[in-house]
This record gives C-alpha cells, sequence and structure tokens, in this order.
C-alpha cells in the first residue's frame, strides 16, 4: 500500500481525535449496531476497552506498513477473538467497520472521498488479517 496514503489517513485519525468523544461515538454507535452486539460487552469495563479501541485503531492503520507492534496487537487479536475464545464471526467486523467510517466521517468531515477510500482499504486489511484466524490455531493461520 502507498506510503502516502497510509500517512493521509494517519492525518485523518489525529483530526478524529481532535475530538474527545471521538473513541465514545465510535463505541456507542458499534454497541447500537445491532441487538448480538451490546450482550458481547456485558461484563466489560467501558473506560478501559475505549483505552484499549483507540490504541487499536492506531495498531491498523501502523499495520500495513509492516509495524512490528501493530502486527504483534493483531495476531494477539486475532488469537483472543478467534472461534474458540470470544467467537467473533467474521460478518461483525463489517458492521465494526462501517460504524468506524460513519465515525470518521461524522469527525473529520473535511475527508476527501480518497481518504475516505484508503480509511477503508487500510481498516479492511487488518481486518482479512484477524478473520484469517478465525477457525485456524494460531499457530497455522498465516
Ligand atoms: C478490527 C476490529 C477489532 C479490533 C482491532 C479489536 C480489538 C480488540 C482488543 C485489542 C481487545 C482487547 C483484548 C485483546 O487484546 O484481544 C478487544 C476485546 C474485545 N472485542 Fe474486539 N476488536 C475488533 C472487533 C471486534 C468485533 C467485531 C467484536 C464483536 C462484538 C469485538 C468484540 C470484542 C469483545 C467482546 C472483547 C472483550 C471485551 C472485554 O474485555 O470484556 N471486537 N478487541
Amino acid at each position: 500500500m502507498d506510503k502516502d496514503i497510509i500517512d493521509k489517513v494517519r492525518v485523518s485519525y489525529g483530526k478524529c481525535l481532535q475530538d474527545p468523544h471521538f473513541i465514545d461515538k465510535f463505541y456507542d454507535r458499534f454497541l447500537a449496531s445491532s441487538p448480538e452486539i451490546k450482550p458481547r460487552f456485558s461484563n466489560t469495563d467501558y473506560a478501559k476497552q475505549k483505552q484499549i479501541l483507540g490504541h487499536a485503531i492506531n495498531m491498523l492503520v501502523m499495520f500495513p506498513k509492516g509495524n512490528r507492534i501493530a502486527v504483534n496487537v493483531l495476531e494477539r487479536v486475532r488469537e483472543t477473538h478467534s472461534s474458540s475464545q470470544l467467537n467473533i464471526r467474521p460478518e461483525l467486523y463489517q458492521l465494526w467497520k462501517r460504524c468506524l467510517m460513519e465515525t470518521v466521517r461524522e469527525c473529520d468531515p473535511t475527508a476527501a472521498t480518497e481518504i475516505l477510500l484508503a480509511w477503508d482499504a487500510i481498516l479492511q486489511l487488518g481486518i482479512d488479517f484477524i478473520v484469517r484466524g478465525y477457525k485456524k490455531k494460531y499457530q497455522s493461520a498465516y
């Protein structure tokens, strides 16, 4: 993936984070997006989860560059979200991505179509990586 486009998405994410409620807005949207989502987080510490999410989005954005920390984090997520643990079905990531994209559009209204398409492509790369581990054993998920 073109380095310039990744940098543009990072800048866009920076703009989004200027809104102190960006993560809350995304999380609220995601929880409300389907009756299937909220119950999954019934035992979750929301404040902690929001912190984790901000970090995880950063990792998704750094992942296409092959950043080692990002790869490590996504490897862990693919293990915890796999069918034998949290059992997050692959379709649910499309909901997650849609909610995040809607929140980006809300918080960075200046983002051009090109940037939104780049956001979509970057998130999808990380999602594909996570979903490839859904059924497989962690060690053989590559
Ligand atoms: C690319 C998308 C996603 C990323 C990057 C992500 C990332 C994370 C991270 C970093 C954690 C903390 C625990 C860990 O390290 O594994 C977590 C927890 C969790 N995620 Fe995700 N997640 C994603 C999508 C989803 C989706 C689609 C669901 C569907 C409901 C989901 C449900 C959960 C649940 C239930 C937890 C545990 C919360 C708790 O501790 O109670 N995640 N996620």
